[in-house]
């Protein structure tokens, strides 16, 4: 990696601004635009969805947001009251927990990317089921997959769940460090749990820069 690092910055030096990748041009707004147009198809194909019956109670799917070319993404259970209604992630009292927390890091919640399990609000907040989250879980694939982070940050035992197939003691098993498919997932409390029980707040600030830190360091 460092050898790499090494050539292209000889290369930039020598006014080489572009790179030819398998017969094309890609430049990084090249990229970007590409990466933009992906996820904007997920999103037209989310409105569309009828996998599971939670598009029914719904008022409007939620995709996620963000930085698409983010090294770290934060990963909840799925939209809850605010968000079906203003059509973001974590806007409502937990989001505003996650931005505070990630802001007491040094840092803004735009550098990173923010996506749910599951697109649609489930009905009374409920947690989804394994059926709904296997439903959905291909389209947070294919985000993960565009966006191409190295760390995910997940929050709450039902992220946790959609991820490693089984049920997680989320108090057992956070602040951990777990490879999966080639990247890291860093595992803590839902801003929600902390919201009922404030004594957690410091662990989840705790993960959350570990998580932040994890994602820039080489
Ligand atoms: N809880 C979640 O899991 N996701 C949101 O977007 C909001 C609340």
């Amino acid at each position: 990696m460092e050898e790499i690092k090494r050539h292209l910055k000889i290369l930039k030096e020598l006014g080489f601004d572009e790179i030819f990748l398998e017969g094309e041009f890609m430049n990084q707004e090249d990229i970007l635009k590409e990466k933009l147009n992906q996820l904007k198809q997920i999103e037209t194909e989310i409105k569309q969805c009828t996998k599971c019956d939670l598009y029914k109670n719904r008022i409007q799917p939620v995709l996620g947001e963000g930085n698409p070319n983010a090294v770290l993404m934060f990963v909840g259970e799925a939209p809850g009251a605010d968000e079906d209604k203003q059509g973001r992630p974590f806007v409502g009292r937990a989001g505003k927990l996650l931005t505070k927390l990630i802001e007491q890091a040094g840092h803004k919640r735009e550098e990173f990317y923010i996506a749910n399990v599951n697109k649609c609000r489930p009905p009374g907040n409920r947690t989804p089921t394994l059926e709904e989250q296997e439903a959905c879980f291909p389209f947070l694939e294919r985000q993960i997959e565009i966006i191409n982070p190295k760390v995910l940050c997940l929050l709450g035992a039902a992220a946790a769940r959609a991820f490693l197939g089984r049920n997680v003691a989320i108090t057992k098993e956070r602040g951990q460090k777990i490879i999966w498919k080639d990247r890291i997932l860093i595992l803590t409390y839902h801003p929600a749990y902390v919201l009922r029980n404030p004594n957690a707040e410091p662990t989840l600030f705790e993960d959350i820069k570990m998580a932040i830190e994890t994602a820039y360091e080489n």
